[in-house]
């Protein structure tokens, strides 16, 4: 193999047609529910207006302080840039409820995305800088059974890839904006004296962002969390009856999780409910997915006060648990049939003849080049085919043509006119058949 002379970009990848059997089985899973309880697609732009990030998800959170991918153009490339690459998709979304009014649609207004998005981390395993989500917000009303309906839509998304019982939903109530300042305080007071015991990362983090030593990953950092205030002290009443009754919501949907106190998120916009699917075995490393209310984000971006609440998962995350779960996705790649030919008539009528199988919904390639036959029978075994029809010179001639089952080895010669009909039977009959309707074009639209 020759040497390449360009490679894709740190921390990007190619999603190759092996990979994208899975992706396109789990959108059909998100599309599926998402419709089901009433969601709409919306696509935003992939890249906006940096302050919406900057605001939106905090100006010290480390997605923003550290991971934003800023966009300029040759013509200001000198002057400080105004748009990034969404790095989620909610800022985004809730910019465009404004803008669209959506507050006089019947609320709430449930919507969902599938695109990707772009963080400049560093790049390890299932950490990218480009990468894949799928999202659902839901909002114009707050009630925790919204809370709970949004948790069952994932949950049920989970379970039909397959992959529900290598998950843990983890679920925390990190209170209102007020009460956040509050333990924020808090924890500030209490590491008067102590920073120096801190990594110098958390010693950062303790003057930008304090909420995120809970979830710190360092050792030292946890055992000096162990004798602070914890955050459930500083929720007011409204919040941990909320939070009781999202939990009763989910016994009675049987939904399992498990509530941790530590758990905050990453983004400054959440309030009340958070949660997280983390990978039941390694833990909070890799989430699947994670989301949480955000009541307070569209009055930031100049709203009326709307509450919300939404979710993200992550596709290749989720395409490694599948594999890693040894799920095989049934996908529609596979080559019905083959068609070689020899001679320039009988090129010709396979043209036509490929033409009309695949208009039937029969999945044909066809060599028509000018190899053997020899080495177009090698094609087809190559391309996995189910069956060959084979059209030479004698057979032109004689108005036939030969269907090989190739699994079989067996081949006969029928009347050419017996080629599409007795392709069809073979495959299982009409209904078996990779046919669709304009109707069936609209209702399940994208694939992407
Ligand atoms: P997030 O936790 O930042 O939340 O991201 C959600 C998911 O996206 C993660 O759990 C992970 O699966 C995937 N993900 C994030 N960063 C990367 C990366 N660098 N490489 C691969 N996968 C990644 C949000 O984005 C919120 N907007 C979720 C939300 C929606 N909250 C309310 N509404």
């Amino acid at each position: 193999m020759s040497q390449p002379l360009f490679r894709t970009p740190k921390g990007t990848h190619d999603v190759l047609p092996e990979d994208h059997q899975y992706m396109t089985y789990i959108k059909k899973a998100v599309r599926h529910r998402a419709r089901q309880a009433g969601y709409k697609r919306i696509d935003t732009p992939m890249f906006e207006n940096k302050a919406i990030f900057e605001r939106g998800i905090g100006e010290h959170t480390d997605i923003v302080e550290k991971e934003l991918f800023l966009v300029t153009s040759k013509q200001k490339e000198d002057e400080e840039a105004k748009f990034a690459l969404r790095p989620e998709f909610t800022a985004g979304i809730c910019r465009s409820f404004i803008e669209h009014g959506m507050q006089q649609l019947p609320q709430p207004v449930e919507l969902y995305a599938i695109g990707q998005c772009f963080r400049h981390d560093r790049p390890q395993k299932g950490r990218y800088r480009q990468f894949h989500q799928f999202n659902m917000e839901v909002i114009g009303l707050k009630d925790p059974s919204i809370d709970a309906q949004l948790i069952l839509v994932l949950a049920k998304i989970f379970g039909d890839i397959k992959i529900l019982d290598r998950l843990e939903l983890n679920i925390n109530n990190i209170g209102t904006a007020e009460n956040r300042a509050a333990y924020t305080e808090a924890l500030k007071d209490f590491f008067i004296g102590k920073e120096r015991n801190l990594p110098e990362l958390d010693q950062a983090r303790l003057q930008t962002n304090p909420l995120r030593l809970l979830d710190s990953k360092e050792e030292d950092t946890q055992i000096l969390l162990k004798n602070a205030p914890a955050m459930d002290q500083f929720l007011d009443d409204e919040s941990k009856e909320y939070h009781k009754t999202v939990l009763e919501y989910l016994d009675e949907l049987d939904i399992k999780y498990v509530e941790n106190p530590t758990l905050v998120r990453g983004l400054d916009y959440y309030t009340q409910t958070v949660f997280e699917f983390l990978d039941n075995e390694t833990g909070s490393q890799n989430a699947v997915g994670g989301g949480g209310r955000y009541d307070g984000l569209i009055e930031l971006f100049g709203g009326q006060p709307t509450p919300g609440i939404g979710f993200a998962g992550g596709l290749e995350r989720i395409v490694w648990h599948m594999k890693q779960a040894g799920i095989k996705v049934p996908h529609k790649d596979q080559v019905d049939v083959f068609v070689a030919q020899l001679g320039p008539e009988a090129k010709k009528t396979c043209l036509k003849l490929i033409s009309e199988l695949r208009d039937k919904g029969v999945h044909t390639l066809g060599a028509l080049g000018e190899a053997s036959l020899k080495s177009q029978m090698r094609l087809a075994d190559k391309f996995d085919a189910r069956y060959t029809l084979l059209l030479g010179k004698m057979e032109v001639k004689g108005g036939t043509i030969i269907l090989k089952d190739m699994a079989a080895g067996k081949q006969k010669e029928i009347p050419f006119e017996e080629a599409i009909p007795k392709v069809i039977e073979l495959l299982g009959g009409k209904d078996k058949l990779d046919t669709y309707t304009m109707r069936d074009q609209f209702v399940d639209v994208d694939e992407d």
